[in-house]
Parts: structure tokens; C-alpha cells; sequence
């Protein structure tokens, strides 16, 4: 296992757009173990292979207290959705940074775990928000982007002289 670099905001490479997994293969399944370790070292509680600069539509998550309950979710989908909730966010791309987005209460995901098996949940409070904003990671979206542009503009002019500074 290894910890992998995590992309920081406004860095152009969290903007892609992730491709499917076609397979779940030996390199899937080592990505989703550096992914893990990287998360859980940082520590966060979610991370999209878009932050470690891998363009595949695999996420981790663990909400769990005790970081006991890995939630590994390959080509993820929202199926069903509804409601409204206000949560303050953060971002391991974004450090030091929290604001409220509002987002979906209640979600139908779907996906594949890491052995490939199919899988259907529903999700509410914290997981809810959680998996909503690493499927927007894999759109190449960051939730900086939910804010005001007056915001986004403070938040980038903040983080690239913060950027320099540590350079
Ligand atoms: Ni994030």
C-alpha cells in the first residue's frame, strides 16, 4: 500500500471528467487500497480517484466513528433522489476551507463494490452529502463550486497564495 498526492484546488486536473472501470483488475483493486490508506491517514472521510489524479469513476468513504466500515463504490450512481439538506463541507483538495452546500437528504445509490458485485443502497444525513460529493469529484467538480463566485474567487486567491508560500 502507499499514500498517494492529493490534487489541491484550483489545480485544472480536479476539472476532469472520470471514465468508467471497464474491469476490476489488480491495479482497480490497488488503487482502491492506496485510496483507503491515503483517506484514512489524511484523515477524511471521503476521497475520488479524481483527487489522487486517477480518472476512474471509483470513490471511498467511511462516515463510521470508529473508521471501521470502508465503502468502496466503482462507477457510482445516483438512481433516486430527494429532499434537502444544509451541511457545512470540507475537502481534502480544499484544506482549511468548510462552507454549507445544500444537497439532496435522501439518495438511491447504485454501483459496483471492489469484487465487482453489484450493489444498491439508500443514504441519508452525513453518508448522503458524503457520497453526492465524491460522485461530483468524478464529474470534475469541486464543492467550492456550489458557492457564490465571490467565494470561489476568495477561496482560489487564498489557497494559490498559500500554494506559493509553501512552494
Ligand atoms: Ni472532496
Amino acid at each position: 500500500m502507499a499514500l498517494l498526492p492529493i490534487l489541491r484546488y484550483p489545480d485544472p486536473r480536479l476539472h476532469k471528467k472520470a471514465v468508467p472501470v471497464a474491469e476490476i483488475d489488480d491495479s482497480i483493486r490497488k488503487l482502491v487500497q492506496d485510496m483507503a490508506e491515503t483517506m484514512y491517514e489524511a484523515p477524511g472521510i471521503g476521497l475520488a480517484a479524481t483527487q489522487v489524479d486517477v480518472h476512474k469513476r471509483v470513490i471511498v468513504i467511511d462516515v463510521s466513528e470508529d473508521k471501521s466500515r470502508l465503502l468502496t463504490l466503482i462507477n457510482p450512481m445516483i438512481v433516486e433522489q430527494d429532499g434537502e439538506q444544509v451541511c457545512e463541507e470540507g475537502c481534502l483538495s480544499v484544506p482549511g476551507i468548510y462552507d454549507k452546500v445544500s444537497r439532496a437528504e435522501n439518495v438511491r445509490v447504485r454501483a459496483l463494490d471492489v469484487d465487482g458485485k453489484p450493489i444498491e443502497f439508500h443514504a441519508d444525513g452525513l453518508l448522503a452529502v458524503c457520497v453526492q460529493h465524491e460522485i461530483d469529484h468524478l464529474d470534475g467538480k469541486v464543492f467550492v463550486e456550489h458557492l457564490s463566485r465571490l467565494k470561489q474567487t476568495r477561496i482560489r486567491n487564498k489557497l494559490e497564495k498559500q500554494a506559493r508560500i509553501t512552494a
